[in-house]
C-alpha cells in the first residue's frame, strides 16, 4: 500500500533494530499489555513469530517512510478477522521520534481503506485504554465513531483492571451492506 508519505508492507526480519528502537521506549507501552523491550533479540522473535503465521486472521504491517524506504516507525496489526460478521479489529504503534505529524493517522486510514476494498470486511472496531488520548484522537481522525466503555476490560502491567473505550468505522455507514 501506498499514500503520500508513507509505505505500508508485510513485516521483514531486516526490520527489527528499527522496531527495536520504539518497543525499547517505555512510553510507547504504557497503554499496552508488554514490557519495553530489552534487546533486539526480542524484536526479531517477534518477527520471525508474526513471518510464520499464515492464518487469515490476523495480519501485521510496518509503517515506512516513503522518503526513506530503509526506515519503519510503527507498525499496525489486524486481528480478530471475522469472515462470518465480515469485521476486525485494529491496533497501532509509531515510533514517538515520528510522532505528530499524522503519520499513523494516514497509515491508519489506508489499512481501514485496504480492509473494507480487500479483506470485503463491513467493520473495522479499535479499542483503547481509557487515558490513551493519544489513540483515542487518532480513531476520530480516522473517521471512528465512539461506541461506549467496556468496564474492567484488560489488566495492565501491574495487575490491575482497565476500561477501554471502544470506536468503530463500518465501510458505507451504520447497517449498509
Ligand atoms: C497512538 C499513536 C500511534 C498516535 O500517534 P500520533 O503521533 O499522535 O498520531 P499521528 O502520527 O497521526 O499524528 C497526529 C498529530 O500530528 C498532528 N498532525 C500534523 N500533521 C498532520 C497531518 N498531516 N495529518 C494529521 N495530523 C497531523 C495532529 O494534529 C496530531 O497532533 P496532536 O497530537 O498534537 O493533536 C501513538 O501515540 C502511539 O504509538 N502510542 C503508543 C502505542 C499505543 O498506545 N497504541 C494504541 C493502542 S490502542
Amino acid at each position: 500500500m501506498k499514500t503520500e508519505r508513507l509505505i505500508i508492507r508485510e513485516l521483514k526480519i531486516e526490520d527489527a533494530l528499527d522496531m527495536y528502537e520504539y518497543t525499547s521506549k517505555p512510553e510507547v507501552s504504557k497503554f499496552l499489555t508488554w514490557e519495553p523491550h530489552l534487546n533486539v533479540e526480542q524484536d526479531r522473535e517477534f518477527i520471525n513469530k508474526v513471518l510464520s503465521n499464515k492464518d487469515k486472521e490476523s495480519y501485521y504491517f510496518g509503517i515506512v517512510l516513503a522518503a526513506d524506504l530503509q526506515k519503519l516507525i510503527g507498525c499496525i496489526h489486524i486481528y480478530d478477522v471475522n469472515e462470518r460478521h465480515k469485521r476486525c479489529e485494529i491496533s497501532y504503534i509509531l515510533n514517538p521520534d515520528y510522532s505528530g505529524k499524522g503519520y499513523a493517522t494516514e497509515a491508519v486510514a489506508a489499512v481501514i481503506k485496504w480492509i473494507f476494498m480487500t479483506l470485503g470486511l463491513r467493520r473495522v472496531q479499535a479499542l483503547c485504554i481509557e487515558g490513551n488520548v493519544k489513540s483515542e484522537c487518532l480513531m476520530k481522525r480516522c473517521g471512528m465513531q465512539y461506541e461506549g466503555l467496556l468496564k474492567n476490560y484488560a489488566v495492565l502491567k501491574d495487575g490491575k483492571s482497565y476500561s477501554m473505550k471502544i470506536y468503530s468505522i463500518c465501510r458505507g455507514g451504520t447497517d449498509q451492506l
